[in-house]
């Protein structure tokens, strides 16, 4: 079966079928694994994969790149409207590439600029509308898994199967100290534990989408589990 189907212009047809192609959702607050589960999970199943953040991400970059100003609200959405994205999944850690217009962008999303431009853009409802559609738009055959934080509330309510993915603050922390001293960078836990819990409540108390698991999400805690243990539990709950 073809993963892009051409529907040509009969737009009708396109929308018929789109609603068809089976998503499943995975939300949780930063650090809980949703990205990388996602990823394996994409790729385990054969589907396409929506890291709906980085859509935040790269509406910031664009904005600092083209030193568009954040209250711009005009450009910023023309920007949603233009903006070719394209996410490239590989390799054991199920690493992914961001490619905007034919350019891989990947690192510079991951600088803190982006992440607070991002967290602004987030927070603005019609950029939320705008993405909207462009996050429909991932819905191709034979499926798709889409993360963030408003996959299964907002962008896809009929999504197959909602996974609300957790962890506790402390292991979330833990697991962000890791992978910091992997990279050669030292920061103190009681930081990056204060960091996550501000961040959680800030994502939780927002006005506009917040994050909060959907009412027929289940939910998985991974503070004791492996990636391995995780992904087999929601493939298990996929086949179900
Ligand atoms: O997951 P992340 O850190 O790449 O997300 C970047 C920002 O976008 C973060 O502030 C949360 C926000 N976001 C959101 O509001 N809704 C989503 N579906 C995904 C991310």
């Amino acid at each position: 079966m073809p993963r892009n189907w051409d529907f040509g212009s009969d737009k009708r047809l396109f929308q018929m079928s789109r609603e068809t192609v089976p998503v499943i959702t995975i939300d949780g607050p930063a650090g809980s694994g949703k990205g990388t589960i996602a990823v394996k999970l994409a790729s385990l199943l054969g589907y396409h994969y929506l890291g709906s953040g980085t859509l935040y991400r790269v509406l910031a970059w664009f904005s600092l790149h083209h030193q568009v100003e954040a209250d711009d609200l005009e450009s910023v959405l023309g920007m949603c409207e233009t903006m070719q994205i394209r996410f490239e999944t590989f390799g054991e850690d199920g690493e992914v590439r961001v490619w905007i217009d034919g350019q891989d962008i990947s690192d510079r999303l991951r600088t803190e600029e982006c992440a607070l431009g991002a967290s602004r853009l987030a927070m603005c409802q019609p950029v939320r509308e705008a993405l909207l559609e462009k996050q429909h738009g991932f819905r191709m055959a034979p499926g798709l898994v889409a993360e963030g934080r408003d996959m299964g509330t907002v962008v896809f309510p009929d999504a197959r199967l909602k996974i609300y993915l957790t962890a506790s603050a402390m292991e979330r922390a833990q697991r962000r100290h890791k992978q910091l001293r992997k990279q050669g960078i030292s920061a103190s836990l009681d930081d990056l534990l204060a960091e996550i819990e501000a961040r959680d409540a800030r994502d939780k108390e927002r006005a506009i989408s917040p994050l909060r698991p959907a009412d027929d999400a289940v939910r998985v805690d991974s503070t004791n589990l492996t990636i391995a243990q995780v992904v087999q539990h929601v493939a298990a709950l996929v086949n179900n």
